[in-house]
């Protein structure tokens, strides 16, 4: 009887270790759960840093190029497109089994000049739109996970944020937007992504508006992407979160968690307890996506390592300098390894 025991102790034993060597990234723990684990990626450190290359493959699934796809980047004189610095990235996630999430093909910043100042009517907008979104995704056709096909069209207040589309197409920029990126990739994921409407207020409920209408007349939409830059002033319950996601599910997009990362801001506190508060914050966005049954598909941070970080000064990532695991990976991977 003792045999039996000490021999199925040792069998439960060995094939935890195995299960939990197997799951020991956040790409293979999210997994389970059917998310991807995504980052933000620059281009440049990909090409000039290998533990950044090797940290990415190892623990994400999915990558968003941080600027490359942006609009002056990619589209930088009237006849003329750049794709050098966006291919390096989707040929290294393609290489390595890799997601890559378009950021952004429609949006109020890094408009280049030739666009800003060229007094163009109407109809050559249009046309201009039309032929950026086509050109784009028809070279990246069937290369890309999801797109964020506008970005950032609201105010707070829940109305129309001034931009070029919107003070010469007029607000149905953004329907149109939607359409042409149907036609263009059919295969690709069409999202809208915003900031500030992780919980319900004026600016979700706008978004929500436009969604809703979108799905009743069928306007192509896929899901909507939460930004989540945020910090350790600000303050959300899971429930809140939940109860914002939850909706847009029930209208049928699905939800997807695109540029999380939680400053520490001026918080007085020892460097411990501020890494405790802000695993916390990551726990409480992951396991609201959790809860979103299947329409939470991807969990994205807005980078990886404190080192490469557009808020230098605010530590936000989950790895630190030293490309060092901190508390709040640890809070994710527990989270997301938990039976
Ligand atoms: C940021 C980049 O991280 C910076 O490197 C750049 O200087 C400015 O843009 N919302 C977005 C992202 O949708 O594209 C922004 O990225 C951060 C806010």
């Amino acid at each position: 009887m003792l045999i039996v025991i000490i021999i199925c102790t040792l069998l439960y034993l060995i094939l935890n270790i195995q299960h939990n060597n197997l799951e020991r990234t956040l790409k293979e723990a999210g997994k389970n759960h059917n998310l991807f684990i995504g980052t933000a990626v620059n281009g440049e450190v990909l090409d000039k840093d290998e533990d950044y290359a090797n940290l990415i493959k190892n623990e994400f699934s999915l990558i968003t190029p941080e600027n490359e796809m942006k609009f002056s980047v990619i589209h930088p004189d009237v006849d003329k497109f750049d794709f050098s610095e966006s291919d390096k990235i989707v040929k290294f996630a393609l290489e390595n089994d890799i997601k890559v999430r378009g950021h952004t093909l429609v949006w109020n910043k890094r408009i280049p000049e030739w666009l800003e100042k060229g007094n163009y009517s109407k109809e050559e907008m249009e046309h201009i739109l039309k032929n950026h979104i086509f050109t784009v995704m028809e070279h990246y056709k069937g290369q890309i996970y999801a797109w964020d096909v506008v970005n950032e069209a609201f105010n707070n207040d829940g109305s129309l944020k001034d931009s070029i589309w919107l003070r010469t197409i007029g607000p149905e920029y953004i329907k149109k937007s939607f359409e042409w990126a149907k036609e263009a990739d059919p295969n690709a994921l069409l999202f809208y992504n915003d900031y500030s409407a992780e919980v319900i207020n004026d600016k979700s409920n706008a978004i929500y508006k436009m969604i809703e209408q979108f799905k009743k007349e069928g306007t192509p939409i896929d899901g909507i992407g939460f930004q989540f830059h945020t910090s350790l002033h600000q303050k959300f319950t899971q429930k809140e979160l939940i109860k914002n996601m939850k909706r847009f599910s029930e209208i049928g997009v699905k939800v997807n968690i695109t540029e999380l990362d939680v400053k520490l801001s001026d918080t007085v506190a020892s460097s411990k307890v501020k890494y405790e508060k802000q695993a916390n914050q990551y726990s409480v966005v992951l396991k609201s996506c959790l809860k979103i049954d299947n329409d939470c598909t991807s969990f994205g941070m807005w980078g990886l390592t404190d080192k490469y970080t557009w808020l230098k000064d605010d530590s936000p990532l989950i790895f630190n300098e030293e490309f060092e695991k901190k508390p709040s990976y640890d809070a994710l991977i527990s989270i997301l390894t938990k039976k």
